[in-house]
């Protein structure tokens, strides 16, 4: 009843309240930059009619990706994701539909064959699966002369490939044989991981309600000094065991396997007797209930000691976002299974059953441990040698008492507001040679985000948005080889490089962004993706990836204003869109800093001046700071048009009028004097009709406006104004592009005139 009290431990979250803005430990990274979904120019694939491309084979030494989708697989150039290579069909037949719509299931959505399971067999074959309508089945493909072909020897895939198409599962193909976690049965509900090819060893009853994330195989046998065996991870969640709960509660968990385990001779006859599994802890600041894990990246730089996990993890709350990554070091997950207690269970009060700390002796050879020197010392040399006793221990309590932490014991990265669903981790080499792991995770809402962690600073570089927010990010693949990403969701399946440095557009925002990918070329002037030749030659690149120290860019001359016209009382808005979400916006007129009021309002995006008057003449900069780097984006020389040369404040709405209808009498005096040079110059054939005069003019007009442009003039088209009543809710624009940059004017109905700095990728 002590232990009881002693362990007795509520769980409980905290308000999101007290979640969000803790001191010091800021939860809401907020991405850099963000890219819209237009302006990502990334290649797209998908084919008409088909849908759920979720599963990928990278088949570097072909150059090709192995895509599965609904009924059919395809074959993609890895260089360029749209050229279709082959493709194969593999639909359900009637019959296998039937009888799965008769057992209940829905005739078109789950009584499909969902490609599930793609692994390379050997140099011709890849093994392939698919839920064939809740019925898995497997088969063999092959690629030769440039088709995709399926051997039609259809085996069955149960306890390899699920039943449902919307249940995880995970899977690794180790020496031509088919490791696999998923359900064995049609209702979803006899979880196993097993090994299937020959004679099938399989899990007992250690799982408990699992979601199944990913495999992963770690060839430790190589250069074990202890005789060691290969090793199997499968990370997955699962209704926890361990606690007292007034509800249910999921954690994470981490398992292996040893590669060369037959099972055991009397006692676990053909199930794994190495099967351990551990917590896996990745701590959210303010969060008490664990994180689940989505999915794991196996990064491993040099031999497999050097190997690192990094997972994702949201909360388990479905109401709330809270989102995580941690990484485990291979070497610290051994530790844990090798030296851990064991927990086992015990009966409180009735009927309950929790699990603690085993304090009792252990057999020897260690329960669940690999077959290694010290056990064929004992002349056990496979695991159907191993004494019942081990065996019976390690089939009751293969739970490790210790969990496994994080490096650091904390996140590398946390977000709130966006779910985490994949990821994958690249080693990008900075300028001065230092190695930095960048992240690309995968989002419920359709995008990606690229971020790094410096000594404990967490930054996220770019939000890359791939698909509609409603299309979460399915699977993620990186090709270090081709510095790619292949990102599949239900819709469809986006390239894109690993490093952009052309979306960087000046030296302060490309050092700002401190990606290790990029750096300022001052030669080029441009931002460079670093390669060798830069590391031989640093004076001419700029990178500062710890500090962001932007002070060695070259300082912007202040840019020539822009000229803008306003007219008495109008609104006159002025863009001026920093490249940074980082950054802070400043306005100044003619020096001073201009505070908002209720004719002035500063947006994120522009500065508005409601109801101008004379006074609102002046000029106008509009800066940026981050980092306390200051960098001037433009300047404007705003100014009231006025027939006089000492404009006075016309208050009169008719005296106005009559001046506007003056202004239109004068501009189609110009229009009329153009038409007739038209006709002049045989520019418009004769006779002509009347709409065709008055679509002249609007040219004309436009012909105009944009001749004046070019002397950075902008002068309100007073016709648009005398037509709009200063309607504001009328907004049908007129927008022109300036040949030259991102500078667009628009001018809209309302006469207001605005003038837009754009910035490609901000710009939805
Ligand atoms: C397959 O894609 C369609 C279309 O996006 C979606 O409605 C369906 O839920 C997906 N099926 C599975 C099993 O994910
Ligand atoms: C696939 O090929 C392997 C060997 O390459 C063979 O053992 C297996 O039986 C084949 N499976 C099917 C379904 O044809
Ligand atoms: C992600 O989508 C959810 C709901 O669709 C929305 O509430 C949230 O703001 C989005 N997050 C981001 C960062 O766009
Ligand atoms: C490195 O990039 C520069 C351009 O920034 C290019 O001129 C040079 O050829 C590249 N060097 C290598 C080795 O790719
Ligand atoms: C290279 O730069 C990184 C990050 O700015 C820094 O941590 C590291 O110490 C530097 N390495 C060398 C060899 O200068």
């Amino acid at each position: 009843m002590m232990l009881l009290l002693a362990v007795l431990c509520v769980l409980y979250v905290w308000s999101p309240a007290t979640l969000i803005g803790g001191q010091g430990s800021s939860t809401n990274i907020i991405p850099r930059k963000k890219v819209p979904l237009s302006s990502n120019g990334g290649r797209f694939f998908r084919e008409e009619g088909v849908w759920n491309y979720t599963t990928m084979l990278l088949r570097e030494d072909l150059n090709m990706l192995i895509l599965g989708a609904r009924e059919a697989i395809f074959a993609l150039d890895l260089d360029d994701i749209t050229v279709r290579k082959a493709m194969v069909n593999w639909p359900v037949s009637e019959e296998k539909q039937k009888g799965c719509s008769i057992k209940g299931k829905d005739a078109t959505n789950d009584c499909k064959n969902y490609i599930r399971i793609i692994h390379k067999r050997d140099d011709e074959k890849i093994y392939v699966c698919g839920t064939n309508a809740f019925s898995p089945t497997c088969d063999n493909m092959s690629y030769v002369n440039g088709e995709l072909k399926l051997d039609n020897k259809q085996e069955d895939g149960k306890g390899k490939c699920p039943f449902d198409p919307f249940q995880r599962y995970a899977s690794e193909m180790v020496d031509g044989e088919l490791y696999s976690a998923t359900s064995l049965n049609f209702l979803g509900s006899d979880p196993v991981m097993m090994r299937s090819t020959g004679e099938i060893i399989r899990t007992d009853y250690w799982f408990n309600e699992p979601n199944f994330v990913r495999m992963a195989y770690i060839p430790e046998g190589k250069s074990s000094p202890e005789g060691d065996d290969d090793k199997i991870y499968l990370f997955f969640s699962e209704t926890a065991v361990e606690y007292d709960s007034l509800f249910k509660v999921d954690v994470s968990r981490v398992a292996r396997v040893c590669k060369g385990d037959m099972g055991g001779l009397r006692t676990l006859q053909k199930k794994w007797t190495s099967f351990l599994k551990a917590r896996l802890d990745c701590p959210f600041p303010n969060i008490k209930l664990p994180l689940l894990v989505q999915d794991v990246f196996q990064l491993c730089q040099d031999d497999w000691t050097t190997c690192v996990f990094y997972a994702v993890f949201t909360l388990q709350l479905d109401s709330s976002e809270y989102s995580a990554v941690c990484a485990y070091k291979i070497e610290d997950i051994k530790t844990v299974f090798s030296n851990s207690k064991f927990k086992t269970p015990v009966t409180v009060a009735t009927s309950f059953v929790k699990w603690v700390m085993h304090s009792g002796e252990v057999p020897d050879p260690r329960p669940g441990a690999c077959i290694d020197n010290h056990a064929r010392e004992k002349n056990i040399h496979t695991s159907l040698d191993l004494p019942d006793k081990t065996l019976q221990f390690i089939r009751d309590k293969p739970l490790m008492d210790q969990a496994v932490k994080a490096i650091g014991e904390r996140p590398l990265l946390v977000k709130t507001g966006i779910a985490f669903t994949r990821i994958v981790v690249a080693t990008a080499t900075a300028l001065n040679g230092s190695s930095h792991q960048v992240m690309f995770i995968g989002t419920k809402n359709g995008s990606v985000l690229k971020a790094v962690n410096y000594e404990g600073e967490m930054i996220i570089m770019e939000e890359i948005q791939l698909f509609e927010s409603s299309q979460p990010v399915k699977i993620l693949r990186l090709s270090n080889s081709k510095k790619q990403l292949y990102v599949g969701s239900e819709v469809g399946v986006r390239q894109l490089s690993i490093s952009e440095c052309g979306r960087y557009h000046t030296c302060q925002d490309c050092v700002l962004a401190r990606d290790p990918y990029c750096g300022w070329d001052l030669n080029a002037g441009s931002c460079s993706t670093i390669n060798s030749t830069h590391r031989t030659r640093t004076s001419t690149v700029i990178q500062s990836l710890s500090d962001g120290d932007a002070s060695r860019c070259p300082q912007l001359g202040g840019s020539k204003p822009v000229n803008i016209w306003f007219i008495h009382d109008n609104t006159v808005k002025l863009w001026c869109q920093p490249y940074s979400n980082l950054a802070q916006v400043h306005w100044k007129v003619n020096g001073k800093p201009i505070r908002p009021s209720d004719t002035i309002q500063i947006l994120s995006d522009s500065l508005m001046i409601l109801n101008a008057s004379a006074e609102a003449s002046g000029y106008y900069t509009c800066s940026s700071v981050e980092r306390k780097y200051e960098v001037q984006h433009i300047a404007y020389d705003l100014q009231m048009l006025s027939g006089s040369e000492n404009p006075e404040p016309i208050h009169d709405l008719k005296e106005k009028k009559n001046t506007l209808v003056a202004m239109v009498v004068i501009l189609s005096l110009i229009l009329a004097m153009l038409v007739i040079w038209n006709l002049y110059k045989g520019h418009l054939p004769l006779p002509c009709c009347h709409g065709r005069v008055k679509d002249m003019a609007n040219r004309n007009v436009d012909e105009s406006l944009s001749a004046s442009q070019a002397q950075q003039h902008k002068v309100a088209s007073p016709t648009v104004n005398l037509n709009s009543n200063h309607n504001y809710a009328n907004n049908q624009r007129s927008s022109i592009s300036r040949e030259t940059d991102r500078l667009s004017t628009t001018v809209d109905s309302s006469g207001q005139i605005s003038l837009k700095y754009r910035d490609d990728e901000s710009e939805i």
